[in-house]
C-alpha cells in the first residue's frame, strides 16, 4: 500500500511497514492541497497538526484512499462520520499514550505546587527569587479531583494515590468495581469542584459550556490548582485568566489550548501558569507504542 505520514511517526515502525512491502511517504500538506494529495495514497497517518475535514474527504473520495489513522487518542481533527459515510475507515491508537499523558499531568501538578516553571524562568533571567517561591505546597494529603475517569484519568489516579493524595472523580459513566480497585470515589461534578485542592481534566472535548468556566470556577476552593492535558476547549481561557489574576486559582498547568499554537500570551506567560506545547503523548515510549499499534492496524486491515 502507499502510506502517507503527514505529522511524523516512529522511524522503527516506518521501517517495519517498508519491510512489509509498503511504500511510506513523509510529507505535510496544507489543508488546501491535502485532499488532492490523498488521492494517491491508500492510507494516511496523522497526528494533531493535520486536519481531515469534509473538504479534504470530498476531494479524496472515490480514490484509492481507504484508511485514516490518527496516531493518538482524540479524533476531533477528523470528520469521522463523513469519512465513514464515504467508505473510508478511521482508526486511532487510544491506549498507547495514556501513561505519558498522566505523567505530564502529574508533572504539571508538581510544577504548579512548587512554582517550578516560573522559578526556572526567573533564574534564567538572572534572578534569585527565593522568598517569592518559598510558599509551595505538598501534594501528599491533598484531594485530587479527576474530571473524566477513563484511561488517562485512571493512570493519574494510581500515581496520585502512590504519593498520598485522596482521589475523587466525576464521569458520565462509572466503571463497576474500580472504586475498590484503585481506592478512589466517584462523586457528582459539583461535589468534585467544591472538594478538590487539585483538579485535572481528562474528558474528551465536551460540547457546550467549557468544564472550566466562570460558573464552575466559583464552585471551587480558593487557591485551587487546575491542570488541563485534555482538550483546550474544555477551559474558558478568559475565565481562567481572571481567576488566576484574582487568586481564586493559585496556579494552572496547561498542555492544550483553545487555539494551537496558542495566541494567548496573557495566559501562557502568566507567572502562575506552567505550560507545555501539547506534548502529552510526545514521549519516546508512547511514540514507539503508537508506531507498533499502527503497524498492527495496517497488518490486520481488511482481514
Ligand atoms: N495532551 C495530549 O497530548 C493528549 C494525548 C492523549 C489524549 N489526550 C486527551 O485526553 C483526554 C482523555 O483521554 P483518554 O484516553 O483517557 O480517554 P477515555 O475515553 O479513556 O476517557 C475519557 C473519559 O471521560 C468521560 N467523559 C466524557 N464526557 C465527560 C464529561 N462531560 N464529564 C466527565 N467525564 C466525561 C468518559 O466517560 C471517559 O471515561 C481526551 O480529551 C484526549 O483527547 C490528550
Amino acid at each position: 500500500m502507499r502510506i502517507l505520514v503527514t505529522d511524523g511517526m516512529d522511524k522503527g515502525a516506518q521501517a517495519k511497514l517498508a519491510e512489509m512491502g509498503h511504500e511510506v511517504v513523509n510529507q505535510f500538506y496544507e489543508p488546501a492541497e491535502l485532499g488532492t494529495a490523498l488521492r494517491d495514497f491508500n492510507v494516511v497517518i496523522i497526528r494533531s497538526k493535520t486536519k481531515i475535514r469534509k473538504q479534504q474527504i470530498d476531494e479524496a473520495k472515490g480514490s484509492s484512499l481507504q484508511l485514516i489513522i490518527r496516531a493518538g487518542v482524540g479524533v476531533d481533527n477528523i470528520d469521522v462520520a463523513y469519512a465513514e459515510e464515504n467508505g473510508i475507515t478511521v482508526k486511532n491508537t487510544p491506549r498507547a499514550s495514556s501513561q505519558s499523558v498522566a505523567e505530564l499531568a502529574m508533572a504539571h501538578m508538581f510544577s504548579c505546587a512548587r512554582f517550578i516553571s516560573a522559578a526556572g524562568a526567573t533564574m534564567r533571567a538572572g534572578k534569585w527569587e527565593k522568598k517569592i517561591y518559598s510558599k509551595g505546597i505538598e501534594l501528599s494529603g491533598k484531594t485530587l479531583g479527576i474530571v473524566g475517569f477513563g484511561r488517562i484519568g485512571q493512570k493519574l489516579c494510581a500515581m496520585a494515590k502512590g504519593i498520598g493524595m485522596d482521589v475523587i472523580a466525576s464521569d458520565i459513566y462509572h466503571v463497576p468495581g474500580i472504586e475498590e480497585e484503585l481506592g478512589m470515589t466517584y462523586v457528582e461534578q459539583d461535589e468534585l469542584l467544591a472538594k478538590s485542592d487539585f483538579i485535572s481534566l481528562h474528558a474528551p472535548a465536551v460540547d457546550g459550556k467549557a468544564l472550566i468556566c466562570e460558573e464552575n470556577l466559583a464552585k471551587m476552593k480558593d487557591g485551587v490548582i487546575i491542570v488541563n492535558t485534555s482538550r483546550g476547549t474544555n477551559v474558558d481561557e478568559a475565565a481562567l485568566l481572571a481567576a488566576l489574576n484574582s487568586g481564586k486559582v493559585l496556579a494552572a498547568g496547561l498542555d492544550v489550548f483553545g487555539e494551537e499554537p496558542s495566541a494567548n500570551p496573557a495566559l501562557y506567560a502568566h507567572p502562575n501558569v506552567s505550560c507545555t506545547p501539547h506534548i502529552g503523548a510526545a514521549t519516546k515510549e508512547a511514540q514507539k507504542r503508537i508506531g507498533a499499534e499502527i503497524v498492527d492496524i495496517i497488518e490486520n486491515f481488511g482481514k
